[in-house]
């Protein structure tokens, strides 16, 4: 590419190589241990190709499940809009659609106001992307709720009475095969130059307790006014309060994990105080909950949905994500 910085000569060397393909690379979105992303033209179509940029399989994995994924709308689209595939090259890369706009948010724990309109858009996609009938055997469970609960159990994050509470909740979260995005980030989801909101990086996308987008957002919106409320709003009305609540546990241990292995520093100390009221405030509620609640019938289950009869992607199976 003419006037190309030597960086983007040796991106797009790499991204050619891994692709096995020729492309045109414009920008650098993203370069991290994990992943490089950026944003070009393959046949003369605007793009963002992401590779994987480390030789861990858990990373390829992820990226081979994301494409999977990606094969999975093209075969039986979401009733969202998603970037469409272009090309994908097996546990290394993929070419996706380039869509113009803006991610809601670059922090995971974004504060000040986010539009309520915005809000709304948000909430809107992420309920019509749970509600993908996708093809039959395509997703699978990301957790394996149990073995997460013994697994925080045994590093301290779940003492003994929480454990007994969350198993208790297992049995009573419905069945844990609701479709989720799983990884809402603010930076996984791109607000368009349209208005729309559309989801990217699908690389935990699969079945989970109802609710878990709603409890991940919930979680990292803490700092963001009225958005709490609205999710909660949308937890009471649909009825899905026990396993939202088992998925709120979930993600604030894996976030109390997270942050708990930082760095020492202001930036650690702000992000556990967040997560930590969040946790008390769940902790209480499980402990609060009665031993015979009974089980949330109200939740959905995916399986009894028509499945979509179109392509037939290959199956694909997680397991519990390891993180
Ligand atoms: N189809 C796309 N159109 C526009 N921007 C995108 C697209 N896909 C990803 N991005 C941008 O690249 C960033 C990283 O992509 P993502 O798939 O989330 O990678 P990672 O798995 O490394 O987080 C996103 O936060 C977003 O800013
Ligand atoms: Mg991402």
């Amino acid at each position: 590419m003419a006037g190309a910085s030597p960086d983007l000569d040796a991106v797009t060397a790499k991204i050619t190589d891994v692709l096995g393909a020729t492309i045109t690379v414009d920008r650098i979105l993203q370069a991290t241990d994990k992943s490089l992303l950026a944003v070009g033209a393959y046949r003369g179509r605007a793009a963002v190709i992401k590779v994987c940029s480390t030789d861990e399989t858990f990373w390829q994995d992820k990226l081979e499940h994301e494409i999977g994924i990606y094969r999975a709308f093209a075969s039986c689209p979401p009733p969202v809009r998603v970037p469409e595939l272009i090309h994908a090259a097996h546990g290394r890369g993929i070419v996706i659609e380039h869509i113009p706009g803006r991610v809601v948010h670059t922090e995971r724990y974004p504060s000040g106001q986010i539009a309520p309109a915005v809000l709304d858009t948000i909430l809107y996609t992420l309920l019509g992307f749970g509600a993908w009938n996708p093809p039959a055997e395509a997703l699978s469970p990301v957790f394996d709720y149990p073995g997460r609960v013994e697994r925080y159990h045994r590093i301290g994050i779940f003492d003994h009475d929480d454990r007994t509470a969350l198993h208790r909740l297992i049995a009573a979260a419905g069945p844990l095969d609701v479709v989720a995005h799983g990884d809402p980030l603010p930076s996984n989801l791109l607000l368009a130059d349209g208005g729309d909101c559309v989801p990217v990086d699908f690389e935990f996308t699969g079945l989970f307790a109802a609710g878990f987008d709603l409890a991940m957002l919930h979680t990292l919106l803490a700092g963001t006014p009225d958005a709490q409320s609205s999710i909660e709003a949308i937890v009471a009305a649909t009825g899905i309060e026990a396993p939202f609540l088992l998925n709120k546990a979930i993600v604030l241990s894996r976030e109390l994990r997270l942050h708990t292995e930082l760095e020492d520093g202001r930036f650690r100390a702000a992000r556990l105080a967040l997560i930590q009221t969040q946790w008390d405030d769940v902790r209480s509620r499980l402990h609060s909950r009665r031993s015979t609640a009974t089980p949330a019938t109200a939740v959905p289950s995916s399986k009894e949905t028509t499945e979509c009869s179109g392509g037939d992607p290959k199956s694909m199976t997680l397991g519990d994500d390891g993180t």
